[in-house]
């Protein structure tokens, strides 16, 4: 009798450490894995924040609605200008175009048939230093 309790004592706590030991390897594992998505995690923002700098992105939002630009230009709703989505679609991020464009080098090329509502606003952004020029356009192809 007192034999057999031993026995079934030390099967049970064989099977214990043999479970602990099973659920440990496990959580390595687990945890193996999610060093792994996290590292991969950080080398995609990082590829994406050398592209477009979220700063410049911020700062251009801001001039966009200071210098009056979202009176006629809304986020994804056309207004009286067609909408900052249908802008980004259309430039699909070709920042080099779209900079010249709102320093009036370029041809409108979103609804031409309505240049001559957005003409004179090209006043504003020619006056524009470079590095506020570019937030904007950083902005504005960050709509996509
Ligand atoms: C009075 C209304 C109005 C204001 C204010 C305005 N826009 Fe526009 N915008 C338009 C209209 C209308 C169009 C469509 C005509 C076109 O595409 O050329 C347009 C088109 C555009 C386009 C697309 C150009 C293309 O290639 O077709 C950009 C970019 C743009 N606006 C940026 C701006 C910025 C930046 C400001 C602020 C400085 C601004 N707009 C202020 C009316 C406005």
């Amino acid at each position: 009798m007192k034999r057999k309790f031993f026995i079934a004592s030390a099967l049970a706590a064989f099977f214990m450490v043999g479970t602990s030991c099973n659920s440990a390897s496990k959580d390595q594992q687990k945890s193996n894995s999610s060093v792994q998505a996290s590292v991969s995690g950080t080398e995609m923002s990082a590829s994406a924040g050398t592209e477009v700098p979220a700063a410049s992105i911020e700062a251009g939002k801001k001039l966009f609605n200071t210098k009056g630009c979202m009176a006629c230009h809304q986020l994804d709703t056309r207004l009286i200008g067609p909408s900052l989505k249908e802008i980004a679609k259309a430039y699909n991020g070709d920042k080099k175009g779209l900079t010249e464009y709102l320093k009036g080098n370029a041809e409108s090329k979103v609804d031409p048939a309505q240049k001559a509502l957005m003409e004179p606003q090209l006043a504003i952004t020619k006056a524009m230093q470079v590095k506020d020029l570019e937030a904007v356009v950083d902005y504005i192809l960050s709509n996509k």
